[in-house]
């Protein structure tokens, strides 16, 4: 069981997290919010690459700042910005990266093998990775972090640069790998963590927002999510008095999306809020320079 006990952590006079307070046992652990929210910060708190201003986290009890070795041997983790060498094959930087680990060689060479068909790189095994895709990039580094088979993975945005297709294949693979270990995975993209992450974690505002099963989550927004068709001249008029969501055409009208605190008007019909709902609601502020709306 990893703890985390009212952790704050400054940069200079910056406080980038404030006052965090987390449980993680077995399971996968979807850390979502919009860039620049601290989900670098906390993953790189919870690999001690860096450490609390205050607070202090727990792993069985102990202090993962003291436990130093013996916490990196049960730790694997994928950073945001992965360096990899680009005329090394997948089994020559495995090698590379486990001997670093100190993990024997006969492990280690078993241990590849089982990864790397695991991650479905088995084929390309041996060739150069300089020509492979982003996808087949982000999976020498999850197999990179498995090789000490850690009881923690840690991956930050590792989802980045994939495709639809490589992001099915991405989930499945971590579905299979949380089945018995802390699997902890940010990102900004809601479709990411929906169908995986057992439990959502929402920074804002240094803070946790919420951490709970996302069914509990999106309870929160029920009753004020509705969806009705109109015009293209009603558009603005609506959005005077309510939240976008989303829209769309259809038929020449518009498919509006939206929330709205208060009686409702005949022609919307309520709907059952969603993880995007909650998170475009949610950061409405932070993304409203980015276009997002
Ligand atoms: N080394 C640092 N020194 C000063 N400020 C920092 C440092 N690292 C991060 N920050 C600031 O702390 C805040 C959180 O950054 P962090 O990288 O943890 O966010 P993030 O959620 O991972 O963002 P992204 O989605 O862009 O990766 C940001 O305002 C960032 O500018
Ligand atoms: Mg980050």
């Amino acid at each position: 069981m990893l703890v985390v006990n009212h952790v704050s952590k400054n940069y200079g006079n910056f406080e980038a997290l404030k006052d965090i307070d987390l449980e993680f046992s077995s399971g996968i652990y979807g850390l979502l919010a919009p860039n620049g929210a601290g989900k670098t910060t906390l993953i790189k708190l919870l690999a001690t690459l860096i450490f609390p201003s205050k607070g202090e986290i727990l792993y069985n009890g102990t202090n993962i700042s003291t436990l130093g070795e013996s916490y990196r041997e049960i730790l694997g983790y994928l950073p945001q910005e992965f360096g990899y060498y680009k005329n090394f094959s997948p089994k020559q930087f495995l090698s590379y990266i486990g001997a670093l680990k100190g993990i024997d060689p006969e492990t280690l060479e078993q241990r590849i093998d089982r990864l790397l068909k695991l991650v479905a790189l088995d084929d390309v095994a041996t060739k150069k990775m300089k020509k492979f895709s982003g996808g087949m990039i982000q999976r020498v580094g999850i197999a990179q972090a498995m090789l000490n088979d850690p009881k923690i993975l840690i991956l930050d945005e590792p989802t980045a640069g994939l495709d639809p297709k490589e992001r099915v294949r991405f989930r499945n693979l971590l579905s299979e790998l949380g089945r018995d270990r802390i699997v902890i995975l940010s990102t900004h993209i809601v479709s990411d963590v929906e169908s995986i992450a057992n439990e959502v974690i929402m920074l804002k505002d240094q803070k946790i927002l919420y951490k709970d099963r996302i069914l509990h989550i999106c309870k929160m927004m029920e009753g004020v999510v509705y969806e009705t068709v109109i015009s293209y001249e009603q558009v603005a008029t609506l959005k005077q008095r309510v939240f976008p969501l989303s829209e769309r055409q259809e038929d020449g009208l518009l498919k509006v999306r939206f929330v709205a605190k208060g009686a409702p008007e005949p022609a919307w019909t309520a709907v059952k809020p969603n993880l995007e709902d909650v998170f475009l609601y949610v950061y409405r502020d932070e993304m409203r320079g980015e276009g997002a709306l």
